[in-house]
Order: structure tokens, then C-alpha cells, then sequence
């Protein structure tokens, strides 16, 4: 059987969800702050306890990994993040939420980057994309740090609550993720 990894940095955990975090998931997810920002499949589940079971199938099955997003000092929860691999176009992408009260500590990137680092070394993969609504630069600006290029825009792509959103696709190619390791600082 696979076993989920733990991923770890300078101020992170990423580690497999546990029943324990499913209250906080379930409060964090809520918010309107993440949960307005995120598309349906991300987030919509039937209960939190399936939806970590099912992680472990996804992994299992080499489609999908998910972790949760933690401080290494104190082991907070802090948010997630997801990569769903796309086998036959050797492609995956990249989602991920932090909870608002830790918005704008670097989190999100930080995370980004061990998962990159993840799933280029250990899966098949040519590129990761990306996207967020045109309304949320703050995830464009995340993507922009870990390298990925702007590739263009889906207008009216996406109906969230009867507004219809335009779509910015963001795209990653493994030789750029090999170009910007090797002038990154080891941690
Ligand atoms: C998008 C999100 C994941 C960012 O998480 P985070 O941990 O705050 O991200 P980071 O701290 O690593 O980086 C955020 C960057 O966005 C910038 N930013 C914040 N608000 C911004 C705004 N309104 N416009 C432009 N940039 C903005 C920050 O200044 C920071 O950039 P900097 O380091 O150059 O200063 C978080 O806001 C979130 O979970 N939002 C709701 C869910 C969501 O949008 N998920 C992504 C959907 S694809």
C-alpha cells in the first residue's frame, strides 16, 4: 500500500489530513473568504470524513494528493493543497486554500513549492496548470513566485452564485520548475 507523504520546509508540515482536522476543515472551508474563491470540485464533498477517506484511495490510484497545509512550529492547520494528475497528457494541477487569518505569511507558496518539487520528482509529468478566478490576483500573484507563466484567460468561463467569472490559466513546464530549483537557497 502507497503511504501519503510528509512534506516539510522551512516554516511547513504538509501532511496527510486526519479525522482531527475535520472541524476546522469544515470551518475554514466555509468561509466566504475561501470558499468564493475556490471552483465547486475543490472544496464540494460529502461529508469531511469521506472526503479524507477518499484522499487515500486518490493517492493510491496515482490521480490525486492531498495534504494539509500545517505550521512546523506548533503544527496549526493552516490550510490545503491539492495536485490531480492527469496520467495520459502527463499534466496535473495545482489547488490550494489557506485559512484567512493566515493570509499573506507566504503559506501558500511555500506549500506550492514542496508540492511541485513532490510531483516533478516522483510523477511523469511534462507541465502543472493552474487557475483562479480573474477576481482573486492574490492567487495569480502565488503562482507568479513559483514560476509559472500566465497562459491566458477564459472569459465567462465559470458560474459561481449566477455571476458568471473569467478564468486566468496559469501553466508550469518542467524544465522551468529544474531551472528555478537550482538557484533556490536548500532548506
Ligand atoms: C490565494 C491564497 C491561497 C494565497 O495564500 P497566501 O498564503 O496568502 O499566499 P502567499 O502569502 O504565499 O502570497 C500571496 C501574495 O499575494 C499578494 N496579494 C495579496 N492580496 C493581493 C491582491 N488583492 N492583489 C494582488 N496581490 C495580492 C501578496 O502581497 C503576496 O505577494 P507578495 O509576496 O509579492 O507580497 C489565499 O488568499 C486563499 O486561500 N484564498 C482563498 C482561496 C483561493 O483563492 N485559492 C486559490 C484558488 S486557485
Amino acid at each position: 500500500m502507497l503511504t501519503i507523504p510528509v512534506l516539510t520546509s522551512e516554516q511547513l508540515i504538509l501532511r496527510p489530513f486526519e479525522t482531527a482536522d475535520v472541524a476546522l476543515v469544515s470551518r475554514y472551508a466555509a468561509d466566504p473568504a475561501v470558499a468564493d474563491r475556490v471552483s465547486r470540485s475543490a472544496i464540494e464533498y460529502q461529508s469531511p470524513e469521506q472526503w479524507i477517506d477518499q484522499q487515500h484511495v486518490n493517492f493510491e490510484e496515482a490521480n490525486y494528493l492531498t495534504l494539509a497545509i500545517t505550521q512546523r512550529a506548533g503544527g496549526q492547520l493552516l490550510g490545503c493543497i491539492t495536485q490531480t494528475h492527469y496520467e495520459a497528457d502527463e499534466h496535473a494541477e495545482l489547488d490550494y486554500w489557506i485559512a484567512k487569518p493566515y493570509w499573506n505569511r507566504g503559506y501558500a507558496t511555500e506549500a506550492g513549492r514542496l508540492m511541485l518539487d513532490y510531483t516533478f520528482d516522483c510523477w511523469q509529468l511534462r507541465r502543472v496548470f493552474a487557475c483562479h478566478f480573474a477576481t482573486n490576483p492574490a492567487s495569480g500573484r502565488v503562482l507568479e513566485k513559483l514560476g509559472f507563466t500566465r497562459e491566458g484567460v477564459l472569459r465567462q468561463h465559470y458560474c459561481a452564485d449566477n455571476v458568471f467569472e473569467d478564468l486566468v490559466y496559469w501553466g508550469l513546464l518542467r524544465h522551468e520548475w529544474a531551472r528555478d530549483r537550482v538557484h533556490r537557497r536548500p532548506v
